[in-house]
């Protein structure tokens, strides 16, 4: 097999990134918008030591797991990858792989995994969106046609908003419909783009560390209605944040405010250092279950309220809170997990190392009235047992709940839980190898067992999954 060459193939399995798997006389090959069941040329683009990477040429035979995918730019943009496999099918692979990673990583025996809790409607499901002005990348198609009706033709013809291309941070698509977030997010990008582009503003470059436009970040709540729009910039300018506050005043004014967010940093990063309002409190509200959170353009919230909630409840379920029980919530964020628990639970203790999502959990847990929570900032890492917390004596957990990031737990904290012999461990993850990974130190103490799982599709059209672990006490 060499580069160039043209083979025709089944594709087999799913792979990551939008990448599928096929095998030419057993050797792997990655191809880009294959789906499994699929009769696909493919021309080789390269080729290593253990597998070679094609292109799609030609779709022989579809499959019957194919779909069309709803949006224009499917394929280029790097938003979603898997939109062109029906969304049973996208289900189906993500159960698989939960099931799969716990065998292979985690040691088990076959477990069963049901489906994944599943989105009645997969589209318009994140309360979040981050744009970015960039370099604008031509569509073929964008080469042979003019812009889009409506749009800029300002002097920087260059500038784009939109999403990343897939694989490429350098690159911006200009997007001018996008399902992810609502119907009306994608207007409210095309006028701010119009706006931008149309004044001529620069758009920030990493490499040169100058211009001015860096980030469109636009939250909804999917509860209230709530709408933030944040203009992420390099720097101030006052007099160009107040005429677009009126434009975008003028076409959506039930908008609850806008802000610009300030940073010189160098990295890609939608947050600012300094923040000023422009229109309304700063802030929107959303609702998990029975409690309202405050949510501020810095702030981190779970970016699909509907299926958190599930999340939550599924966690909850998992739990067997007993009245008067003590309840870590470890990796507690701005503590909705807690506040989600916390009527069923004695006391609920969250800990987490940012320091300012520690602060707004206590406000979240204020706003709500809640009085049986305390949230510790702390690196789990050094904290847990060790000093359960700067020398202040914790009480003893009955249950633990973990939400730690993709990277899993640090084993110390793994073997600390077991030390703390709670009767109940729910562990929430992003990332099944890492879950598996730490399930399985959990479970060679020999005290824990797994009692239930549960997947929760939390980002569909993509590869991700969020998966949740119900461990038992043996000894309680
Ligand atoms: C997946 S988020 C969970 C957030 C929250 N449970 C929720 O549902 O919104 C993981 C959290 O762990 C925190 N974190 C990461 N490493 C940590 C550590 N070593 N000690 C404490 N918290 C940590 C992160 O700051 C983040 O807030």
């Amino acid at each position: 097999m060499k580069r160039g060459d043209e083979l025709e193939a089944v594709i087999e399995d799913i792979a990551v990134e939008g990448r599928s798997l096929a095998r030419i006389d057993g050797f792997v090959v990655f191809v880009r918008g294959g789906v499994p069941g699929d009769t696909v040329r493919m021309r080789i683009r390269t080729v290593k030591r253990n597998f070679a990477e094609a292109d799609l040429v030609t779709l022989e035979f579809p499959s019957p797991r194919r779909t069309e995918p709803r949006c224009r730019y499917f394929g280029t943009c790097g938003g979603c990858t898997w939109q062109n496999i029906a969304y049973a099918s996208q289900l189906e692979f993500k159960r698989r792989h939960v099931a799969e990673t716990l065998e292979r990583l985690g040691g088990f025996a076959p477990l069963p995994v049901p489906a994944p809790l599943a989105m009645a409607d997969p589209f318009y499901y994140r309360n979040k969106m981050e744009f970015s002005f960039g370099e604008r990348w031509r569509t073929p198609e964008e080469m042979a046609h003019p812009r889009p009706e409506g749009a800029a033709t300002g002097g920087v013809i260059e500038g784009a908003l939109g999403l990343h291309l897939s694989g490429r941070y350098d690159r911006v698509l200009d997007l001018y419909e996008c399902w992810l977030q609502s119907e009306v997010s994608p207007r409210i990008v095309n006028l701010v783009r119009e706006f931008c582009l149309g004044h001529e503003l620069p758009v920030f470059s990493t490499v040169t560390q100058s211009g001015y436009l860096r980030n469109l970040v636009i939250r909804e709540s999917k509860r209230t209605g709530e709408i933030m729009v944040n203009l992420v910039t390099r720097d101030d300018r006052p007099e160009v944040m107040q005429q677009l506050t009126e434009r975008l005043l003028g076409a959506f004014p039930s908008l609850t405010t806008i802000v610009n967010n300030i940073t010189e940093r160098r990295s890609q990063v939608a947050v600012g250092e300094r923040e000023r309002v422009y229109h309304g409190p700063g802030t929107i509200t959303e609702k998990i279950g029975k409690r309202t959170y405050r949510i501020s353009a810095n702030s981190f919230f779970q970016t699909n309220t509907d299926q958190a909630e599930r999340l939550y409840d599924t966690a909850l379920g998992f739990a067997h809170i007993r009245a008067g029980d003590v309840v870590y919530d470890l990796y507690s964020g701005t503590g909705t997990i807690a506040l989600h628990i916390a009527d069923g639970a004695g006391k609920v203790v969250g800990i987490e190392s940012v320091e300012q999502a520690v602060g707004d959990a206590r406000k979240n847990a204020e706003f709500n009235g809640v009085h049986n929570c305390e949230f510790l900032h702390g690196d789990l890492k050094e904290t847990l047992l060790s000093s359960r917390l700067q020398g202040e004596p914790l009480p003893a957990p009955d249950v633990i709940i973990v939400d730690p990031p993709r990277a899993g737990m640090h084993e110390k904290v793994a073997r600390e839980i077991v030390a703390l012999a709670p009767r109940t461990i729910v562990y929430i993850s992003c990332n099944p190898s890492t879950q598996a990974r730490d399930l399985r130190i959990i479970c060679q103490s020999g005290k824990y067992s797994i009692e239930s799982i549960q997947p929760v599709d939390m980002f569909p059209h993509t590869q991700h999954i969020e998966n949740v672990v119900g461990l038992a006490n043996s000894f309680q």
